[in-house]
């Protein structure tokens, strides 16, 4: 896969002496949709953090588009959108001031503009008419719709969603979902996922990542996932099953 729009090559990364992640390597192709699963602390979130060029990894690199992440740290962050685990937002500002404050620093554009690009973003997400709000306001779903809005305003290549459904119930989880797969529909958007989901990650994604104790255990299309010979995947698989089989009774 020479034409991978994110290459994680040999990435280690180390908190004092203690390896978070251990030669992490894995290649993205423009548009594909991967989940990264695993057990928590297991290192999702610190893997994200190195693509983005929010944490330097202690070994190995990280190319997005062409462009080393720890080289040229804002060229590469321009082409990345990332929504946090939790939504993040400013909670003493309104919807709109939280979606207008990344398009301020980012982009040269007239107040008019700005608005126009904030407005864009929240109808995109479904969530026109709520500039005004205050995130106290919203719902859990709404307020991580708001984080991809923001993400979403400055026109990234590639999205970086920490958890986006995680805390939220099936229906809003799906509407998520639908959301995610829309981008990539309309815009080629390449998304890297981090989910507990096992159902969200079958509807959305095209290959699923395990990582376990910092180690990438396994690669491969969700129907594989299904089948691994790992046992804490088939924990979590059966786990997904027992849910699925109490819901529709
Ligand atoms: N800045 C840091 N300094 C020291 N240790 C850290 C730091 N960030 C993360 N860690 C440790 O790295 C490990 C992995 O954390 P990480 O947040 O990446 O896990 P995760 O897979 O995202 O977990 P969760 O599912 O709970 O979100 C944890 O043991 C955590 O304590
Ligand atoms: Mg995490």
């Amino acid at each position: 896969m020479s034409e991978a729009i994110v290459s994680i090559e040999n990435v280690t990364k180390r908190f004092d002496a203690r390896a978070v992640l251990e030669d992490i390597s894995l290649k993205i192709a423009p548009g594909e949709m991967v989940a990264i699963m695993g057990s928590s602390g297991g290192g999702k979130t610190t893997l994200l953090r190195c693509i983005s060029g929010l944490i330097i990894p202690t070994k190995g690199q990280v190319i997005v588009d062409g462009i080393d992440v720890n080289a040229e740290p804002e060229e590469a962050r321009r082409r990345m959108g990332m929504v946090f685990q939790s939504a993040a937002l400013f909670d003493f500002m309104t919807v709109e001031a939280n979606v207008l404050f990344g398009i301020k620093r980012q982009l040269k554009l007239s107040k008019t503009e700005q608005m126009k690009v904030a407005a864009e973003a929240l109808a995109r997400v479904g969530l026109e008419g709520n500039e005004h709000k205050m995130p106290a306001e919203l719902s859990g779903g709404m307020r991580k719709r708001v984080g991809i809005a923001r993400a979403l305003a400055l026109s990234p290549k590639v999205m970086l969603y920490d958890e986006p459904t995680t805390g939220l119930d099936p229906i809003t989880t799906y509407t998520i979902d639908a959301l995610m797969l829309q981008l990539r529909k309309e815009f080629g958007m390449t998304s890297l996922i981090v989910s507990h989901d096992v159902s969200s990650v079958f509807r959305t994604a095209d290959r699923v990542a395990f990582l376990h104790g910092g180690r990438l255990v396994f690669v491969g299309t969700p129907a594989e996932f299904a089948e691994a010979d790992d046992e804490n995947i088939q924990e979590l698989v059966q786990k997904s099953r027992a849910e699925k089989m109490s819901l529709d009774n």
